[in-house]
């Protein structure tokens, strides 16, 4: 069931690559807009990297706002369709990768003062890319992850880990499949982080701003693998 849901994991963004790509570039979600946009840029900016891994990079729009402010990025995602967008746009070096390929690509990617996901962390097990991870991060550097909060998906299920179904409905027109995604609490995510070696420096809840509820759960991390 978890392999199956994987595999559509990993499909939904290749047929939804060309909708996925409008929705973003023309700002059609508003959590994006208002919020979690700005709070992932403040946050990579504020740590100053010189060189940052954007994993699960989607159609490169991080990356380019990085190099807009003089960081130097190379963007990794599994879907073939939104790496070429991503390349077409610049500003980066994109790469067609799944995150069970991170490890063979060390040598290739070299080392990163930063490592960032942005909203990609979203299947099950995510233990081992979670300790590859190590071996891509240079000394003192960090690893940040922007994902959903959990406390805005209390409407989906019931408050425990588990897989749930994004249908993307209100990102606009053109999606062809549902995503499976995996559901984890904050219970979950705070020991998954530990249990594979990353220690919590701080974590943000950046709030909507009329709604006042938190829409993301913001965590930056250092690497301390036992
Ligand atoms: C919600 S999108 C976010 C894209 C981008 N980070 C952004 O902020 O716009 C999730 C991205 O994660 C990528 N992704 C999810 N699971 C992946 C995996 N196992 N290996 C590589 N990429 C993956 C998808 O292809 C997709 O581009």
């Amino acid at each position: 069931m978890q392999h199956d849901h994987r595999e559509q994991l990993k499909h939904s963004w290749q047929a939804n690559a060309d909708a996925w790509t409008a929705a973003v570039r023309e700002q059609r979600i508003e959590s994006r807009r208002l919020v979690t946009d700005a709070a992932i840029l403040r946050a990579v900016l504020a740590c100053a990297p010189k060189r940052v891994l954007d994993i699960g990079c989607g159609e490169g729009w991080l990356c380019r706002g990085l190099a807009a402010h003089g960081i130097q990025s190379v963007g990794v995602d599994a879907s073939a369709p939104l790496i070429e967008v991503a390349r077409a746009a610049g500003s980066a070096q994109y790469r067609v990768c799944g995150y069970a390929e991170l490890d063979n690509q060390a040598d290739l990617l070299g080392q990163f003062d930063m490592l960032v996901c942005n909203f990609a962390l979203l299947e099950e097990p995510l233990a081992p890319m979670l300790e590859t991870l190590h071996g891509l991060l240079a000394p003192h550097g960090s690893l940040l992850i922007q994902t959903l909060h959990p406390w805005s998906a209390r409407g989906t299920g019931p408050y425990q880990d588990g897989w749930r179904v994004e249908t993307f409905a209100g990102f606009g027109e053109g999606f062809q499949e549902p995503m499976p995604w995996f559901f984890r609490t904050l219970e979950s995510w705070l020991a998954l982080l530990h249990e594979t070696g990353w220690r919590l420096e701080w974590m943000q809840e950046p709030l909507h701003p009329e709604s006042e509820q938190p829409v993301s759960l913001l965590l930056l991390l250092h690497s301390a693998p036992r």
